[in-house]
């Protein structure tokens, strides 16, 4: 076979989409003050802003949620869903949430103190959040390596042990109430963890007896990786590697709205029996009873059924296969594509791709607003807009260390036609990048800016 990938499905849905004009898109980016968050999804073509929620379920799941059970306590669509995820990450006990920051949320303010710490090879903007508002301190090791958007590495998202030691040793564990790691890692271009960094996480937390939490939103992903990436794990089923991988964790916190290919949902799943009283007050005072958490019965069902389809290896390889041709499709357009590209997105580096914006000028913002222009494709920054904060000693501002453009793939949506028309309107922008402006913010909200930011060219 020579073609790139084969989708292991056929579509027996579709939703109309509207066709725009370029006059049509500078209105709307107008009237959005230039932050694609703030346009109507219509006036969208092709929407990479996230992989999150974004899924089209399959038959099976829609299946599924015919047969939700919707009462309030013990409903049987909770039972499918806690059995779900105790076969697939085997994790005792699972508590289901609204989706992954509530999981997150329930957990940061049953376990962390104002003042204390929590490690990670790196937050995402949520869980950072989440622990900002509880005035605790996110902190973030990932590998330098990340950094680089050309070397071409299997595992660029593991945790820097070293760093990750150090700090523990100079602020001690009794200030680290949990340890996290994200898999894959999002905001280091959704670069994979290798399976032996997980586990040495795991040595280094325990062995200063600090639980250890997955950030497990793409933990089939992360797997895949392992399984193509890790010689020692050709001949492994992905199944099996979850379960390894979930095996050196106490738990873990899960946006359902990734690998659990649904709409909406997360859950948080561990071992202490303990937990689950210490967070089921907050769970039910906020989420809702214990068997639903913000959740309806057809929801729990639909996760229960994606969880299964997650680890499905002909899924699994489309996916991945899908995900680098539009890398390279992006690439041979002139792109500078963070190299090897993710599970769930292609990340390109809009620092290089527009080398006469500085950072403070956002310019992979800029590259994403051109690009909405030039096609009507909507993709999301994960750089300085997102994550400049003031450094707490000098005031001065710290920013992102790559200016990243991220294109989100939602699962099973988009075809290949789709993924070479962004290619040509990525070339279209491509042509004269001098063109295009810095960017500076009008106005914005203290936390989390980049969702409710007004900007304006500067
Ligand atoms: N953790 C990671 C690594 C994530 O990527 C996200 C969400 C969350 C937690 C929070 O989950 O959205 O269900 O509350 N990421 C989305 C994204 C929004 O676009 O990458 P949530």
């Amino acid at each position: 076979m020579t073609i790139p990938f084969m989708e292991p499905f056929r579509i027996k849905v579709v939703e109309k989409v509207k066709m725009t004009t370029r006059a049509e898109r500078e209105a709307a980016l107008t009237k959005a003050h230039l932050n694609l968050f703030n346009i109507p999804a219509e006036d969208v073509y092709i929407d990479l802003l996230t992989d999150s929620g974004t899924n089209a379920m399959s038959d099976e799941q829609w299946a599924g949620m015919m047969r939700g059970d919707e009462s309030y306590a013990g409903a049987k669509s909770y039972y499918h869903f806690e059995k779900a995820v105790q076969e697939i990450l085997g994790f005792e006990f699972v508590l289901p949430t609204h989706q992954g920051r509530a999981a997150e949320g329930m957990l940061f303010a049953t376990l962390v103190k104002k003042g204390q710490s929590v490690p990670n090879n790196r937050h995402f903007d949520t869980t950072q959040a989440n622990l900002f508002v509880l005035g605790a301190n996110p902190v973030d090791f990932t590998v330098p390596e990340a950094e680089d958007s050309t070397i071409d590495l299997p595992f660029k998202g593991n945790m820097d042990l070293e760093k990750l030691q150090e700090f523990i040793q100079t602020v001690g564990a009794e200030n680290i109430p949990l340890g996290m790691l994200t898999i894959t890692n999002n905001s280091a271009a959704g670069q994979p963890v290798s399976m032996d960094n997980i586990r040495q996480t795991a040595e280094i937390y325990h062995s200063y007896g600090i639980p250890f939490f997955l950030d497990a939103c793409r933990f089939s992903e992360n797997a895949w990786f392992i399984k193509i990436r890790d010689p020692k794990y050709t001949d492994t089923p992905v199944k099996d590697i979850v379960l390894e991988m979930c095996s050196y964790a106490d738990g873990c916190t899960m946006s359902a709205k990734k690998d659990a290919i649904v709409n909406i949902g997360g859950f948080i799943a561990f071992r202490d029996p303990n937990l689950k009283q210490k967070i089921a007050q907050n769970l039910i005072v906020h989420e809702g009873f214990l068997t639903y958490g913000g959740l309806s019965g057809r929801d729990l069902e639909a996760i229960a059924v994606g969880m299964h389809e997650a680890v499905d290896e002909d899924y699994l390889n489309y996916r991945e296969a899908h995900t680098r041709y539009l890398g390279k499709v992006l690439t041979e357009a002139g792109l500078p594509v963070y190299m090897p590209t993710g599970g769930h997105a292609v990340y390109v580096d809009g620092g290089k791709a527009l080398p006469h914006i500085p950072k403070s000028q956002f310019p992979a913002v800029a590259l994403g607003n051109a690009l909405y222009l030039a096609g009507g494709v909507r993709t999301v920054e994960i750089g300085s807009l997102m994550f400049e904060h003031a450094d707490p000693k000098t005031g001065e501002p710290v920013y992102a260390p790559l200016e990243l453009l991220r294109f989100a793939i939602p699962r099973r949506v988009y075809t290949r036609s789709h993924l070479d028309y962004i290619a040509e309107a990525a070339q279209v922008c491509m042509e004269k990048p001098e063109l295009i402006r810095g960017l500076r913010v009008k106005c914005a909200p203290p936390v989390l800016r980049h969702f409710m930011a007004q900007l304006e060219e500067v």
